[in-house]
């Protein structure tokens, strides 16, 4: 595996990267040119938020290089995964799908298939795709997603190895697959071209790693350490945002409240937020994730101020158990957590709070799993995803004895979760009859008279309207609930 790294520095990496990105041009032309048509690409998001920027990242190096982009992987001559490893089931369906592209792939022998993201991190994944999986084309990881357009033109290089001019690089290995996977980096590559999923709304990358170390998650093994970025980095791609329509925006980082520490001049969460709120053009903030034992007065306060800063809140509470909380490396007690919850809540009363809950880590009791019930009432949440714990290796929880066989979490799971459902449905009924900004998304898939718009606490909301709305703020009363979305009609001229 080549593990070396490029001590360039990250100025002229972009300006490299672009010069990659004509040559791979040359590649897609000339295949462009054989098959008689366009060639597509697809890029499939396994997993978080994080991980949809990054495929935004590399859709926009394959629009450059020529490529169009398909959602159907059935049109695609190229198939790229970007995979995710939180849990054992994201890896289990990569497989899954891996095998119907082999099918795919004898169907149509030009057929190109790459693999990146969190799960190509873990060294037994790679073992396992060399030996399994050999009709992979292409697997990089997470440190080096900047290269994306050198590691096509190796690619190209040794698919085509007649077709190779002066111009394309020689590759060591030829015929084979190629794997380039770093364990770490300390740098970020900035100025890449992107091709955004959505026009009016998107993700910004404001750090990446993260330095918690709870013992049941891998994402510090496979993400590495904390980095933010520059502020004025962020502003000035933000900026560049709203000046391409862009109304509402997510900062994103495994744990957005420890931002700006490391920096040279060190900047809080809660100051970066006071000048992204000053930007014209965005109308909307949101934020995650956050972790409960960073999160400042100052941002809450800050919260409170701002008229951008969506009234939606993702705390990841993970357990209401002390024991299970200290040995998942939380730092922070029931009663810390709730003690916030109290203080956002009094800051800003119609607050969307919504939370991550593990169920069955190793040693949990009925009784663990009752005190996390008990938060869930208390701190009433508008949503909660429940998750069974999942053991991944290399993980301090991994290591430890008392692991709960999967078959005996399912009582306490089906448990926590119908109290879940209970306490959001009581908090969706308390917005009936409210009249709301709504931004309008997408047009209703399932009745093409409506559109659906989310509300700035995260709920949805499905209206009469037209694609032209997309994308734009209007006033919608909430008339019926159902449940997780409600229905309502516009009752405002649009804004
Ligand atoms: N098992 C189950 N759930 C996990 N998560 C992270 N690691 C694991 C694991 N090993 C959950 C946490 C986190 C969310 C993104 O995934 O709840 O907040
Ligand atoms: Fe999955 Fe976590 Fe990686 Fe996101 S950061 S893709 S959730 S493993």
């Amino acid at each position: 595996m080549d593990m070396k790294k490029n001590d360039l520095p990250y100025i002229d990496e972009a300006k490299l990267q672009y010069d990659y990105i004509e040559k791979a041009k040359q590649y897609v032309k000339a295949e462009s040119e054989r098959l008689g048509r366009p060639l597509f690409a697809s890029v499939i998001t396994f997993g978080c938020q994080m991980n949809a920027r990054d495929s935004e990242k590399l859709a926009g190096i394959l629009e450059q290089t020529g490529y169009r982009l398909t959602d159907s992987e059935e049109d695609a001559d190229f198939v790229i995964y970007n995979t995710c490893t939180v849990r054992d089931n994201a890896n289990q369906r990569v497989y899954g799908r891996l095998g119907h592209l082999n099918s795919l792939k004898k169907k149509k022998p030009h057929l190109k298939i790459a693999l990146c993201g969190c799960m190509m991190q873990e060294q037994s994944v790679i073992e396992k795709i060399r030996k399994s999986y050999r009709f992979v084309d292409l697997i990089f990881g997470t440190h080096n997603l900047f290269k994306f357009a050198q590691l096509l033109v190796t690619m190209f290089d040794n698919a085509f190895v007649e077709d190779s001019s002066e111009n394309i690089p020689q590759k060591s290995v030829r015929g084979s697959m190629v794997i380039d996977i770093w364990k770490e980096t300390d740098r970020i590559v900035e100025d890449l071209p992107v091709s955004r999923k959505y026009s009016y709304k998107s993700g910004i990358n404001i750090m990446f790693g993260c330095n918690n170390f709870c013992s049941y998650c891998i994402v510090p093994y496979v993400r590495g350490r904390e980095r933010s970025r520059e502020p004025k980095e962020i502003l000035r791609e933000i900026e560049l945002l709203a000046a391409d329509g862009v109304v509402e925006i997510m900062l994103l980082g495994q744990n957005v409240n420890s931002y700006g520490r490391n920096l040279e001049n060190p900047i809080s969460f809660a100051q970066l937020l006071r000048e992204v709120e000053q930007i014209d053009g965005i109308r909307r903030i949101r934020f995650m994730t956050s972790h409960p034992k960073d999160f400042s007065d100052e941002l809450i306060q800050v919260m409170k101020e701002s008229s951008k800063i969506c009234h939606h809140l993702h705390l990841p509470l993970q357990s209401g158990s002390n024991r299970i909380l200290r040995k998942m490396n939380r730092r922070y007690t029931k009663e810390q957590y709730l003690e916030l919850v109290r203080k956002l809540r009094e800051a800003i009363p119609d607050i969307a709070i919504t939370t991550d809950i593990i169920v069955g880590f190793p040693g949990e009791t009925m009784e663990d799993v009752e005190e996390t019930i008990d938060v869930v009432k208390q701190a009433a949440y508008d949503n909660a995803f429940t998750f069974i714990y999942s053991k991944r290796t290399g993980t301090p929880a991994a290591a430890m004895e008392d692991q709960v066989p999967e078959e005996l979490v399912h009582p306490a799971f089906d448990k926590l979760l119908k109290v879940v459902q209970e306490t959001a449905k009581e908090r969706a009924l308390l917005l009936k009859g409210k009249v709301m900004e709504a931004l309008v998304e997408e047009r209703n898939e399932q009745d093409a008279s409506l559109v659906t718009g989310r509300l700035s606490n995260n709920m949805l909301v499905h209206f009469p309207g037209d694609v032209s709305d997309i994308g734009k703020l209007m006033m919608v009363s909430l008339d019926e609930c159902h449940g997780f979305y409600y229905t309502g009609r516009r009752i405002e001229k649009k804004r």
